[in-house]
């Protein structure tokens, strides 16, 4: 393989290699917590929550696949717009997120029972040691755009995460951000 370089658009979070994919609230159904509001969201528009481009590489341990995400500000019901979340199929990858723009939350928890939420804004690096789940809010009124690169052989388990759900969500009311216990 020989070496490249791949454009990344600041303002929009698009790159110039790569498949780019959406995801709207119909591919996120029971996520959020207050169904009645993802219901109303489906039925008006079914708005798009974010929208991601990965590289394409051999998924194997000796490459690092990378890739942008945007997500973009929003709310259903108070709950913040955020990715679907997930566990790495290979539990022991870690991943790194740079964050370009806007503001947002990284919730992270692990199957032991651990919770961490960073602050992501322009300039953040985020370390996602191996074994944590990882899932991205929107806290802001821009769209939140990082960059994220993992382990080639991680691969994506978001059935697990589907499942239990995260244990907080992340809400806004006004200007105030609040992590609220998922009970
Ligand atoms: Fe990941």
């Amino acid at each position: 393989m020989q070496p490249f370089n791949v454009m990344i658009d600041w303002n929009s979070g698009t790159m110039s290699e790569g498949d780019r994919k959406t995801r709207r609230v119909s591919d996120m159904q029971g996520m959020y917590h207050n169904q009645a509001a993802a219901r109303d969201a489906l039925d008006n528009g079914d708005p798009k929550i974010y929208e991601y481009t990965t590289i394409q590489l051999p998924q194997e341990s000796d490459h690092v696949l990378f890739g942008t995400t945007t997500v973009f500000p929003g709310r259903i019901g108070s709950e913040c717009f955020m990715t679907k979340g997930h566990y790495h199929e290979q539990r022991a990858t870690g991943e790194v997120y740079v964050c370009f723009s806007g503001h947002g939350r990284l919730i992270m928890e692990t199957e032991d029972g651990a919770g961490k939420v960073l602050e992501m804004l322009p300039g953040s690096v985020s370390y996602v040691p191996p074994y944590w789940a990882h899932r991205v809010c929107n806290v802001g009124d821009e769209p939140l755009i990082f960059f994220a690169a993992f382990p080639g052989h991680a691969g994506h388990d978001y059935g697990s995460i589907e499942q239990s759900g995260f244990s907080v969500r992340v809400e806004r009311y006004g200007d105030e951000v609040v992590v609220v216990d998922n009970l």
